[in-house]
């Protein structure tokens, strides 16, 4: 949820830009605890459907519980490497999964194949070395590709989709606030009142070609 509070905006802009709306359907790959599952289930409605991906089959657990109120929300247990839905959706999308693979093209790749021609996929994934406290780079946690936000924009050319957009986006701040709570939760240290950029959030809006060949 602390992570919902402070990347909230990338994910706002991303689903405005998008124009995501009511009867899409959509798979969050790499759901966790369903924070964006619910956020997308909310825009979607009841006429759509929100697939929640993820390996774990704790995370299904807590999707389920987290949307328990919308029936258009469907946990799954699934390696994203293996992703495979019953439908092809609108719009493919995930947020802080690819750091956590060793093959991030491998998994664009099954986004591209899960989305009907025409569709969207969208990853918000960080470039974790440019986050800054005091000044001083945050140490890069043990994670496969800690930096794959820094080369999203050309990896979902090499996934064979189209892209349309990127940016990126950091959350900044000073002093106690939900910046400082967020970091503090990721390195269990106290920053005090230093000067904090959470790693920003790379962007990419990527479509599958509408006449596939
Ligand atoms: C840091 S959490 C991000 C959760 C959520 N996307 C968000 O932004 O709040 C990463 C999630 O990816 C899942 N995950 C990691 N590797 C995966 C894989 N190969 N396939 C599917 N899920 C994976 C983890 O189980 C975890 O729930």
């Amino acid at each position: 949820m602390l992570r919902d509070d402070v990347y909230r905006r990338p994910l706002a802009t991303a689903i405005d830009r998008l124009g995501v709306a009511a009867g899409w359907r959509v798979v969050d790959v790499g759901a966790g605890a369903g924070d964006v599952a619910v956020a997308l289930a909310e825009i979607v409605g009841k006429t759509g459907r929100v697939y929640a991906v993820d390996s774990d089959p704790a995370a299904r657990d807590e999707t389920a519980h987290a949307a328990a109120e919308y029936t258009q929300v469907l946990a799954i247990t699934q390696r994203a490497e293996d992703l495979q839905l019953p439908e092809p959706v609108d719009l493919a999308f995930c947020r802080f999964l690819l750091l956590h693979v060793a093959d991030p093209v491998r998994v664009l790749a099954r986004m591209r194949a899960a989305v009907r021609p025409g569709g969207w996929v969208v990853a918000q994934e960080p470039i974790t070395s440019a986050g800054r406290v005091g000044g001083l780079p945050l140490s890069m946690p043990d994670v496969p590709s800690p930096d794959v936000g820094a080369l999203l924009p050309a990896l979902v050319g090499e996934a064979g989709l189209v892209l349309d957009d990127a940016w990126a986006e950091a959350p900044a701040g000073a002093g106690p606030g939900p910046v400082a709570a967020y970091l503090e939760e990721l390195t269990e240290v106290d920053p005090g009142d230093d000067a904090i950029v959470l790693p920003p959030l790379v962007t990419v809006l990527a479509r599958r070609e509408a006449s596939v060949p």
